[in-house]
């Protein structure tokens, strides 16, 4: 059976939920007693088909140990749901670049092992798939893996929020290379914009007036503290302008503002404020709070993410693949609505012109 060769870049949370999720769904057959994914096989491809076959840190406690153990070293914190026996698969040192801010640099602690020669791994593990999972604030560094995912005839996944796969210059280069890309930042399986959205939707559709909302989470992985630092403001400037597309009119929208407790470990609270007008002008108010778990929401929509390169792949196609952009990512090189993008992706998989 065709196996789809994935190497990692970043063994952080997100990682570490996939790798489980690999391992925990690998004996599901049947897709009424699978739990958790909307698709058990995609593309005929079942999840345990998905190989890691490279991965690439800088934190000392994870460079030069064996995969399974690199998931659960800190200051990974995203829960332990499985154990994953030993892979085979070293984490390799990367170059670190701006992989590390400054909040961050307090619980990363950079290893002093050398750097791997990062494209000969590439090629010795016949990688065909790279996922980038670096830190969001770690632009040059996620621009240096794209780069070498091009030198290494690899299709590039970008999970994070720099602007890869919604970047023109970057797609011209994939297209030259004939190779797939896409992005730009992972949705959520159970996601706070996608709610909002919906809420705010249905609201309107029986015609009531929204006057006010906001959307703000709080988090406790390095990622929140990540973003707390270096893209918090691009974060809110981006999920504050998708949410007030869901609105046929302006109104005052705040949403994707963020702040890091500790003690939260890789939960997230996210807090919904909805002011509006209905019948008569009567006031009405929504107030809800929901809790995830901040890595396992990014493991179902790897799944699909990676099966779906995978088809491109063998569909030899290139550049932005926007079937996939658009259904699994929040910055796509074109935006557009849910549902559209929910049946753009299903008929691609099913090979749909
Ligand atoms: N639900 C989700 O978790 C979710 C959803 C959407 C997008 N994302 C994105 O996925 C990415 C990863 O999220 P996470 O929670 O796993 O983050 P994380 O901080 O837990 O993991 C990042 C990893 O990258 C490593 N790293 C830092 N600099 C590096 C470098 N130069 N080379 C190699 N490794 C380096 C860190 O040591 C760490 O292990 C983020 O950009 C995030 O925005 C996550």
């Amino acid at each position: 059976m065709t196996k789809i060769k994935v190497a990692l870049v970043g063994v952080g949370n997100c990682a570490s939920a996939l790798l489980q999720g690999l391992h925990y769904y690998s004996k599901f057959e049947n897709e009424q007693e699978c739990v958790g994914l909307p698709h058990l096989v995609l593309g005929g491809f079942h999840p345990r088909d998905i190989q890691i076959v490279a991965a690439f840190d800088v934190d000392n406690r994870k460079v030069g140990k064996d995969l399974s153990e690199a998931i659960f070293a800190p200051p990974n914190n995203a829960p332990k749901i499985v154990d994953v026996p030993k892979t085979g698969i070293i984490v390799h040192k990367g170059p670190l670049l701006d992989g590390v801010g400054e909040y961050t640099k307090k619980i990363v602690q950079i290893s002093s092992q050398p750097e791997a020669n990062i494209l000969e791994v590439l090629k010795e593990s016949k990688a065909e798939i790279m996922l980038n999972l670096l830190p969001s604030g770690a632009m040059k560094a996620s621009a240096w893996y794209a780069e070498q995912a091009l030198n290494a005839s690899c299709a590039f996944i970008n999970a994070t929020p720099a602007f890869i796969a919604s970047d023109a210059a970057w797609v011209e280069r994939f297209e030259d290379a004939m190779l797939p890309l896409v992005g730009d930042d992972l949705i959520d399986q159970v996601g706070a914009t996608a709610l909002h959205k919906t809420l705010l939707k249905l609201l309107s559709l029986n015609g009531v007036y929204i006057t006010e909302t906001y959307q703000l989470d709080v988090g406790g992985g390095t990622e929140s503290l990540d973003t707390l630092e270096r893209t918090r403001e691009i974060k809110r400037a981006l999920k504050t302008q998708s949410v007030e597309a869901a609105l046929p009119y302006k109104t005052e929208v705040v949403a994707g503002s963020m702040d890091y407790v500790d003690f939260l470990q890789n939960r997230r609270d996210s807090y919904f404020w909805i002011k509006g007008l209905y019948f008569c002008n009567t006031p009405m108010q929504i107030d809800l709070k929901l809790s995830t778990v901040d890595a396992p929401n990014a493991g179902s929509v790897l799944f699909d993410v990676i099966r779906a390169v995978k088809i491109a792949l063998e569909k030899k196609l290139k550049g932005a693949v926007l079937p996939i952009c658009a259904y699994a990512f929040k910055h796509p090189p074109q935006i557009v609505p849910l549902e559209t993008a929910e049946k753009m992706f299903e008929d691609y998989v099913k090979g749909k012109p």
